[in-house]
């Protein structure tokens, strides 16, 4: 696939993430991060002239596509107490069969969660590239940020967990010196083999506990994020009770 191709799948799916999802009439969106969200943004700009809109960004970059769109930014904890999000917007960086997903490639998954989590629909964005069988497939590590100063010991700590290779993430531009996140925290980037999904523990292909080596998507989000110095795993699951297989039926429907 070329270039092109790449940028117009990521078009289609803001285009129809847009269409399905986006309500004119919606009071609080939430906006995420990454190069697909950016047609979200274009695609809600063409539709909707209600400024009454606040639009909620997951970071500094997300911040800047609203206000580039002319859409109104509001951050997240100018939220009205009690008050959820309409729905929000984000891409992935992989989705498996069961709706999980690994997010964090561009290092704002801490903001990201918080936003999913405050909204009624939280809605991933991700073209034909990311759809795999299982997580850690395409995709090969799962984003971790953490604070500074604990990098060392949960880097260890991932080791003993089963990660083959946790590393610090560098800047694109300067390698020498650790990427810092919006919260000014660190990214660790860590390899585990591909993670089980539920039904494949139900089906026997591993424990998906740690014990035999395998690992089902929730308990390593779990064991990572139970680690001192962790402030947030990049794993997105069970986001307002997704239920896949109602949405793998709506999938069908709308290829059929
Ligand atoms: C940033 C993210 C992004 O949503 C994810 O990396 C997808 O980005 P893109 O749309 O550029 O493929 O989680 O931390």
């Amino acid at each position: 696939m070329t270039d092109t191709n790449v940028e117009a799948a990521k078009r289609a799916a803001g285009q129809q993430a847009v269409a399905d999802h986006f309500d004119a009439n919606a009071s609080y969106v939430g906006i995420g991060s990454g190069t697909t969200i950016v047609y979200v943004v274009e695609a809600i700009k063409e539709r909707s002239t209600n400024p009454a809109i606040r639009f909620v960004p997951t970071g500094y970059q997300s911040r800047q596509v609203i206000i580039n769109a002319g859409l109104t930014p509001l951050g997240f904890d100018s939220l009205p107490d009690g008050v959820m999000l309409d729905v929000a917007f984000d891409g992935a960086d992989e989705v498996d069969s069961e709706l999980n997903c690994i997010k964090g490639g561009g290092a704002c998954l801490f903001q990201e969660k918080l936003v999913a989590e405050r909204a009624k629909k939280f809605v991933c964005v991700a073209d034909y590239r990311k759809r795999q069988d299982r997580l850690l497939t395409q995709w090969p590590t799962i984003p971790i940020e953490v604070a500074p100063l604990s990098q060392n010991k949960v880097a260890a700590a991932l080791k003993t967990l089963g990660s083959t290779n946790p590393k610090l993430r560098t800047t694109l531009l300067d390698k020498s010196g650790p990427l810092k996140t919006d919260q000014d925290f660190y990214i660790i980037d860590a390899a585990f083999p591909t993670l089980l999904t539920r039904k494949d523990v139900q089906e026997g292909r591993g424990k998906g506990d740690g014990s035999d080596g395998t690992w089902e998507v929730n308990n390593i989000a779990k064991a990572i994020k139970s680690l001192t110095g962790v402030l947030e795993v990049g794993i997105f699951s069970g986001l307002n009770g997704l239920d896949a297989q109602a949405l793998r039926e709506k999938d069908g429907e709308r290829s059929a």
